[in-house]
């Protein structure tokens, strides 16, 4: 049996760092307000670097820490909401940076499930032997999409990029994905405007991240709640057999309430929402390798991924890694 595994991960945030006491400043909240309800402190927002300049930092150390080249690289699968441009898409962009040619690029648009969509698709590649080596990216400017002047979305989001190289292996990697949606919550999460309107609204402003957060917010806990179950009884797991939770990185109550339900302590959950905020796409690769860079996760571990966003879209991954 063909598994994919992981066997690079690189990550890349920008520079610039936004606090809680800067939004402060930009809209009527508190840093308190902040911590206590999403448990964000800081974020890092772009000064002018697109979705394809961080993921190709991103790309570069992933490949790096795999031992490979970009040339080694045969499909590239990008998650983003923030492209560069309506096309081409942020992989062939990226495939043209790394001075990749001829193997397989494209973008997959599933919000802040990006990423596990992009690991279910690269897994499928792999294991049906159309790829061996494949590039998945979750990379995002959601500062670009963010109403500065609404305190129920601004504070909660940021920038970033994370990688992983899946290599075709015949030892265990990626177990299993699930990935879900259900389009009939568009009025909760959405940006309302663009392309069908030919960019009026978007240059009248209006091309921005729209939430009833508190709505969203109830549904994500049920159902991260349910994938959670659906992933253990595919792979014939109890909850014990999980090593760490690597969560998306949306609201630290939210992925409190994930690790309640798989009775693990917030010792065995990776959590960088404090310092990233939500990056959308990009929040599971840049957690997962915060933790595989500083040694907390280590080879044949139990890892689960799960994530929830706009769509609304969610899914997840139970990975040997
Ligand atoms: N600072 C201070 N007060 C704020 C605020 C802010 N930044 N944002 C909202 N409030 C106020 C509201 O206006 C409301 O005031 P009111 O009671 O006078 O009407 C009050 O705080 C409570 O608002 P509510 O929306 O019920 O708060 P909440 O506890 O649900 O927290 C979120 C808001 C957005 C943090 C929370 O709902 C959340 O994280 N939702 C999920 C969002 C998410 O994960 N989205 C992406 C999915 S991937």
């Amino acid at each position: 049996m063909t598994y994919a595994r992981i066997v690079g991960t690189g990550s890349y945030l920008p520079e610039n760092v936004m606090t809680n006491q800067d939004l402060e400043k930009l809209v009527d909240t508190t840093d308190q307000w902040i911590r206590e309800r999403t448990g964000i402190e800081r974020r890092h927002i772009s000064t002018g670097e697109t979705t394809v300049d961080l993921a190709e930092q991103a790309a570069r150390r992933a490949i790096d820490a795999a031992g490979l080249s970009p040339r080694d690289i045969d499909l590239i699968v990008f998650a983003t909401s923030t492209p560069d441009k309506i096309f081409p898409s942020s992989a062939c962009i990226l495939q043209a940076r790394l001075d990749i040619h001829g193997c397989p690029a494209f973008d997959i648009q599933a919000v802040c499930s990006g990423f596990v969509y992009a690991l279910s698709v690269a897994d499928k590649f792999i294991k049906t032997g159309s790829s061996k080596k494949v590039l998945v990216i979750g990379a995002e400017v959601f500062s670009k999409i963010i109403n500065w002047q609404d305190r129920g979305t601004c504070i909660l989001f940021g920038d970033g990029a994370g990688a992983v190289v899946l290599e075709a292996s015949e030892e265990t990697g990626i177990l299993s994905t699930h990935i879900h949606s259900d389009g009939q919550y568009e009025d909760l999460l959405r940006v309302p405007y663009g392309i069908g309107d030919g960019f009026d609204q978007v240059r009248a402003g209006k091309g921005t991240v729209e939430m009833k957060g508190n709505e969203v917010f109830k549904i994500a806990v049920n159902t991260l709640g349910q994938i959670v179950d659906e992933t253990l009884l595919a792979n014939n797991m109890t909850k014990t057999d999980i090593d760490w939770l690597v969560p998306h990185q949306a609201n630290i109550r939210i992925i409190k309430a994930t690790a309640r339900k798989l009775r693990m302590s917030m010792d065995q959950v990776v959590v960088t929402v404090n310092e990233h905020g939500n990056t959308s796409a990009a929040s599971i690769p840049l957690a997962l390798d915060a933790a595989v860079r500083d040694g907390r996760i280590q080879r044949d571990q139990i890892l689960l991924l799960e994530a929830f966003g706009g769509g609304f879209t969610w899914g997840s991954a139970l990975i040997r890694y």
